[in-house]
């Protein structure tokens, strides 16, 4: 049940609150405090935005409305969701989408006070002393479970825990898992582990861990076998979060206007329709198409194809943390496919292993070198900003009651995700019962 606290809260000196979201407490909840324009009145609104739970503190004002930097929904001043840039320019949002705001916010004695909720005093009396504000708490999490990286039901699957090439032959790795260290050793073509572990092995030029009984369905990479494509792994990357708000990053096409908005082309990946998922054993397949420039096709300095082309997107995931995105150009069959394995280590940390698989169509020649650098420093760009906005999200996993956010029909794949990792909780504890 949520807290109540009745009073009014001095939360911050009126100066020192402008047109950046500052984050204050009242009551012991946390809120923020903004004005929508320059010398305008003070709105407070709550710590997370209710579609995936980002912090307003990071949200920025712009045309007198609040921005949430994630998917760009935008909030007036007394917390109504008046855009929705997914639902498309006739797209009204739904009244869930309002923020909860506080009963009250005023501007008195020189501070800006909050009552979080109804209080029988109109407004915040006159200080005897001066105020001293509580300092600002964290954004409380979902009230209801989450999927961390600790999640007992992960000892039941394979986990990618290094690039094959990180191991030479006789030498050791200390590798982080599920909050354990583990030692792994390559001797001739034997790979072992201390302390054991149900299984080792090797797949797509990746080292894989299974602690217990594995429950989880491998994802399959044709490209990997698929002499038309040249492949590079990325050196890994870690995050300061847990994976499957990351996982939930990958699947999110909504986000790249936003997130990436300085390095990828806003036109890029206009949407057409919502996506549609459909489900597998161990995860799901969600194809959608998209229109965009492909300005690295010969044909098109040449004459021979239109610059906007038509774009088709496929997400296979598998749970608990493997998804391949597969893009390819209808008409010069030019394709890219990227591959993400995310290692849990702990609570507030998991491994990134990408891996791109380029192609340049059908009786074309291999992609050059410089292609393939060009690709990989893009994507390396691209996941520092998905680090960046995860690392703000403090976020201890993914929600999994579907009432701790609010889902958009541009969603359908996050909402998938979260389906396949309860799926796959409830699968790794009949094993265990078993
Ligand atoms: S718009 Fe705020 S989290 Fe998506
Ligand atoms: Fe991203």
């Amino acid at each position: 049940m949520a807290s109540t606290s009745t009073g009014w809260y001095p939360v911050a000196r009126a100066t020192d609150v402008g047109t950046t979201p500052l984050p204050v407490g009242a009551g012991g909840r946390a809120f923020v405090v903004v004005r929508l324009r320059l010398e305008g009145e003070v709105s407070a609104f709550p710590a997370r935005c209710p579609h995936r739970l980002v912090p307003l503190a990071t949200a920025t004002v712009r045309d007198g409305r609040l921005r949430c930097p994630a998917h760009g929904w935008g909030f007036d001043g007394e917390g109504r969701c008046v855009d929705i840039p997914s639902l498309g320019a006739t797209g009204t949002p739904p009244p869930r989408a309002d923020l909860a705001t506080p009963w009250a916010v005023e501007e008195r004695h020189g501070w800006v006070w909050l009552a979080p909720d109804r209080t029988a005093l109109p407004s915040p009396p006159r200080p005897a002393a001066p105020p001293s504000p509580e300092r600002p708490p964290a954004p409380a999490g979902p009230p209801g479970p989450v999927f961390d990286n600790l999640d007992p039901s992960l000892e039941h699957a394979w986990h990618p825990v290094a690039l094959s090439r990180e191991l030479r032959p006789g030498g050791w790795l200390q590798v982080r898992l599920l909050g354990r260290n583990r030692t792994l050793r390559r001797e001739g073509p034997v790979l072992s582990v201390e302390p054991p572990v149900h299984g080792v092995r090797e797949r797509l030029g990746v080292i894989w861990l299974a602690p217990a009984e594995p429950a989880d369905v491998p994802l399959e990479v044709p490209e990997a076998a698929d002499r038309r494509f040249v492949s590079r792994w990325l050196p890994p990357l870690r995050s300061p979060g847990p994976a499957g708000p990351m996982a939930d990053t990958f699947l999110d096409a909504t986000h790249g206007p936003f997130v990436h908005a300085a390095t990828i082309d806003p036109s890029d990946g206009a949407e057409v329709g919502f996506p549609e998922v459909r489900r597998e054993p161990g995860g799901f397949t969600s194809v959608q198409e998209q229109w965009c420039d492909n300005p690295v096709d010969p044909e098109v300095a040449r004459g021979g194809r239109p610059l906007r082309q038509r774009r088709r997107t496929s997400y296979t995931f598998r749970a608990p943390f493997q998804l391949r995105l597969r893009q390819e150009f209808l008409d010069s069959g030019a394709t890219t496919t990227i591959v993400y394995l995310l290692q849990p280590e702990d609570l507030d940390s998991s491994r990134l292993y990408v891996c791109l698989l380029l192609s340049t169509g059908p009786g074309q020649p291999l992609p050059t070198p410089a292609t393939a650098a060009g690709q990989i420093a893009l994507q390396q760009r691209i996941l520092d900003e998905d680090i960046r906005s995860q690392a703000a999200l403090q976020l201890a996993g993914l929600p999994l009651d579907g009432r701790d956010e609010l889902h958009v029909p541009a969603d359908a794949r996050g909402v998938a995700l979260r389906q396949a990792l309860c799926d796959f909780v409830a699968v790794s504890r009949r094993q265990l019962a078993a």
